[in-house]
């Protein structure tokens, strides 16, 4: 299949960037008289330019055994390492060992490597805006690819932009501002409840958190809406603590300003639901993002306190900086309650256990339902945004007693933390037959080819869309 797609200013200089496999390679080589067996072999992650009159020729190397998703991933280290040159002129992408899928999964890998931090003035490719156009491919398939291409990027930049902002550049103020503009540009119905708002509403547990802060609560509620009569609702729950000091409970200084990257999942909530739109994916969204950070002050809350949560439920508050799973409590039982969801995922930087126990290999997955749980297992298989599934088996409840509360909000043991806080939420689902939680510290922020510190990872947005396809094609 060959696609080319183009920036804003056409010129008759070329850039080529053609695919090979080592066979396909081996087939091929003749037609290539610059090349000799030391430079190129069509191996995974070869790069080769060569330079032509009119034009440039990238050969780019994929291997002969490939899944899928390692497509993407190719694509995204070469448009890294050329990005400064690969930008303005329009390009050809010559990928005939390619089908449908994976020349997508190669476009999409080429837009995405070019992402740059926000403060820089890039994502020079993205923000000239670039176009697919037809050459030797079928037009709707071409146009089909630029469609969720662009979809994607405008979500998961989106996410990753925010996600990699300093603390001081997303307060509550600033990032709701942004979502009441998404909201505004996609047509989502957007409402959001201040501190006093959820304390009225008897969301105890969620205004606990930010009672603290210096900065107001935002308990924010989007909905997407297709046009399909038929669509079914998933319900989508970001952590969304802007900044997590540990509040009194406070954390060791020596990696705290990672925890700007405490609203991993409610970035990856709000990305997917820009793709979604984009794509006009024909399902529904009812997502809830519990905008707070947690703060230490003479107001915050105190170890011992005791709460109330939205579903009556009462809660020991031992650690202050088990704040993610306060928050998660209020939002789980606030969707339950109010809507209905065919299925209900969220998705946190809950845990550093989740971090110790799979590093930055996968996410931890619990679900008390096994298609989801499948689904969300294949989904990320593959998109290479992968999940591991940990129980939630009872005896974890005797973790979590408490003598003078329903439950207490951590374990006091040093052990599995993470199932712990699964357990823990599991309390305010309100029975709900088909929810997953995802907790996701380490995959959302973490090592990246565009920084030398950990940085937004973009992981959530494949995933959750690939998810939503399959939950549309039920329809
Ligand atoms: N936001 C953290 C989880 C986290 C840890 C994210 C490391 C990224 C990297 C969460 O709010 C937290 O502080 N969890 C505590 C819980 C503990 C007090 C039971 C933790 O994991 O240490
Ligand atoms: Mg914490
Ligand atoms: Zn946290």
């Amino acid at each position: 299949m060959t696609v080319s797609f183009s920036g804003k200013k056409h010129s008759s200089y070329e850039q080529i960037f053609s695919v090979f496999t080592e066979t396909s390679w081996e087939k091929t080589r003749d037609k290539y008289p610059q090349t000799t067996d030391n430079f190129f072999s069509g191996n995974k992650n070869q790069f080769f330019v060569l330079p032509h009159l009119n034009s440039t020729e990238f050969l780019i190397g994929v291997g002969d055994q490939f899944a899928n998703h390692e497509i993407q991933a190719v694509a995204n280290k070469f448009s890294y390492f050329f990005r400064n040159n690969i930008l303005s002129a329009p390009t050809l992408l010559s990928a005939p060992v390619f089908d449908k899928y994976q020349t997508e999964e190669f476009v999409k890998g080429l837009f995405l490597g070019t992402y740059m931090y926000p403060f820089r003035k890039n994502h020079p490719v993205w923000k000239k805006g670039f176009s697919l156009v037809e050459e030797n491919a079928d037009p709707s398939t071409v146009r089909q690819i630029k469609t969720s291409v662009s979809a994607l990027c405008r979500g998961q930049f989106d996410a990753m932009d925010w996600l990699n902002k300093p603390a001081n550049l997303k307060k509550n103020g600033q990032l709701s501002e942004h979502l009441k503009q998404i909201s505004k540009k996609y047509g989502f119905s957007y409402k959001s409840y201040n501190r006093e708002k959820c304390e009225k509403l008897g969301l105890g547990a969620f205004a606990a958190v930010n009672q603290g802060s210096a900065t107001d609560a935002a308990f924010t509620i989007m909905e997407y809406h297709c046009k399909d009569p038929k669509a079914k609702t998933i319900g989508l729950i970001g952590k969304c603590v802007l900044f997590d000091t540990g509040g009194i409970s406070l954390k060791n200084p020596a990696n705290m300003h990672y925890m700007k990257s405490d609203m991993g999942g409610a970035a990856a909530v709000f990305g997917t639901m820009i793709a979604a739109a984009e794509m006009q994916l024909p399902v529904n969204i009812t997502a809830i993002l519990p905008v707070t950070d947690n703060a230490i002050s003479e107001k915050a809350y105190l170890p011992s306190d005791v709460v109330t949560a939205y579903n009556g439920k009462t809660i020991e508050v031992l650690d202050t900086d088990a704040e993610g799973r306060m928050t998660l409590a209020d939002a789980l039982a606030y969707l339950t309650k109010n809507y209905k969801t065919e299925a209900l995922i969220d998705i946190a930087t809950l845990t550093g256990s989740a971090v110790r126990m799979f590093g930055d290999s996968c996410g931890a997955l619990f679900s008390n339902n096994n298609s989801l749980l499948e689904m969300l297992l294949q989904s990320g298989q593959k998109t290479a945004q992968r999940l591991w599934n940990l129980p939630l088996w009872d005896e974890w409840n005797d973790e979590i007693q408490s003598d003078v509360a329903d439950f207490r909000n951590i374990s006091m043991k040093p052990v599995g933390d993470c199932i712990v806080a699964a357990k823990f939420l599991e309390h305010f689902t309100g029975g709900h037959p088909a929810w997953a939680h995802l907790d996701v510290a380490a995959m959302a922020f973490g090592k990246v080819n565009y920084s030398s510190e950990k940085a937004a990872t973009g992981y959530g947005v494949q995933l959750f869309l690939d998810v939503l396809q399959n939950f549309a094609e039920k329809n």
